[in-house]
């Protein structure tokens, strides 16, 4: 029977690591998967996780399994964190949250919770968005559009057409968010911009769902959730997939969440018990080690704090990567502007360069970056700006 399966492509993300890691080239540059890395190139493990393991290993005292829909605390403090403990939506009961493996689990349970459902409806993704997201609505059976999103005149937010587009949706209909630092652009909506998007929203009786992985990369934990704070008005709905891979580190943990804003509490109860149908049938319940990591984390205020210097120092570094590569760029003598790389935020920027010129970059000097143009500035380091600049310097 299997001498007739075809062989699939390598993923555009993950296949790159791979391809990295195979080649011997020793001054290889991997500016492909976003992960954060500190300034020798290393991914870290940040010390309050350490800590946070530390108390675990010593506490733990069974590994029987957790409820389908995860860790109660663990829940409680994903949905303190994102809006505030005195939110209208904690205060009302009318959100809800399961503990998922990582945000693409959270993604995938939105999917199958949206095609049982809420069935026929379509989710409208911007162009460009992360290329996981068709598949997992595809995986779903759920159709995706794309709206406008990129500007290429300017390298910034297409706003105007990206809200004609909008306007446009069938009522009833889900509009796919980046919360904050848009992958792979690293272009986000001003806080104006974001309560004119919210108003749309609501005004055409659309269903947000926010894409929410990088919380604190941004500008800050609580600037980042600007957007999810104009969304969340009383008595509107709203999805967040939620994920602690990036701004914990614990991206092998596999550690994320989905939380669903229903209009009352009410339906909220009916929306967790549908959303723990589709976790039942998908993977049963979560592993808990990451979010015990975070929630011990987020439970403890010395600890906190400490998570949220790291998080600065880590948001810090790639802002300063920003600056470096184009000063550097500048310095090597690239006849392009790329000073909009400065102004972007989160893990990733658009560089601008066409397929051909990614297909050089890798294999004429080991540089591996998305095939879309996508950089993850995180990946840059003052040992490797020079040798990076001028190479984009070769290719153009
Ligand atoms: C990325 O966009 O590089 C990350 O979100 C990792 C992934 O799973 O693709």
């Amino acid at each position: 029977m299997f001498q007739n399966v075809q062989t699939a492509p390598p993923d555009s993300i993950l296949g790159l690591n791979e391809a990295f890691r195979n080649d011997p080239n020793p001054e290889k540059i991997n500016l492909s998967v976003g992960v954060f890395k500190d300034a020798n190139g290393v991914t870290p493990v940040l010390d309050c996780v350490k800590e946070a393991e530390r108390r675990l290993v010593s506490d733990e005292k069974t590994k029987s399994y957790l409820p389908i829909d995860g860790r109660p605390e663990y829940c409680r403090l994903v949905r303190e964190l994102m809006l505030g403990a005195d939110h209208e939506i904690n205060a009302a009961s009318r959100g809800v949250t399961v503990q998922t493996p990582g945000g693409t689990g959270a993604l995938r349970v939105a999917a199958d919770f949206l095609a049982k459902n809420l069935p026929g409806r379509r989710v409208w993704i911007s162009q460009p968005t992360w290329p996981n997201h068709p598949s997992i609505f595809a995986a779903a059976g759920i159709e995706t559009v794309g709206y406008p999103y990129f500007d290429k005149a300017s390298n910034g937010l297409a706003f105007g057409e990206m809200m004609e587009a909008l306007e446009k949706v069938p009522s009833g209909d889900v509009v796919l968010l980046h919360g904050c630092c848009h992958n792979p652009s690293g272009i986000d909506p001003t806080p104006e911009q974001w309560k004119e998007i919210a108003e749309l929203i609501h005004r055409r009786d659309l269903l947000p769902l926010v894409d929410f992985a990088y919380q604190g990369f941004g500008d800050g934990l609580c600037e980042d959730a600007a957007g999810l704070a104009a969304l969340a008005q009383p008595g509107q709905e709203l999805l967040v997939c939620s994920s602690f891979s990036k701004n914990f580190g614990l991206y092998n943990e596999r550690v994320g969440a989905l939380t669903a804003v229903a209009g009352d509490s009410a339906a909220a109860t009916a929306v967790l018990s549908q959303l723990k149908n589709a976790i039942r049938a998908n993977y049963s319940n979560p592993p808990t080690h990451g979010g015990a990591v975070v929630e011990t984390i987020l439970s403890d205020a010395t600890l906190k704090s400490q998570w949220e210097g790291e998080l600065t120092a880590m948001r810090d570094r790639i802002n300063g990567m920003r600056t470096l590569l184009v000063e550097t760029m500048k310095k090597v003598g690239v006849d392009r502007d790329f000073s909009f790389i400065a102004n972007q935020k989160g893990m990733f920027s658009f560089s601008g360069l066409n397929p051909v010129q990614v297909d050089e970059l890798r294999s004429k000097f080991a540089i591996y970056i998305v095939g879309s143009g996508r950089i993850n500035v995180a990946g840059i380091s003052e040992t490797n700006v020079e040798k990076l600049c001028n190479a984009i310097k070769a290719v153009l």
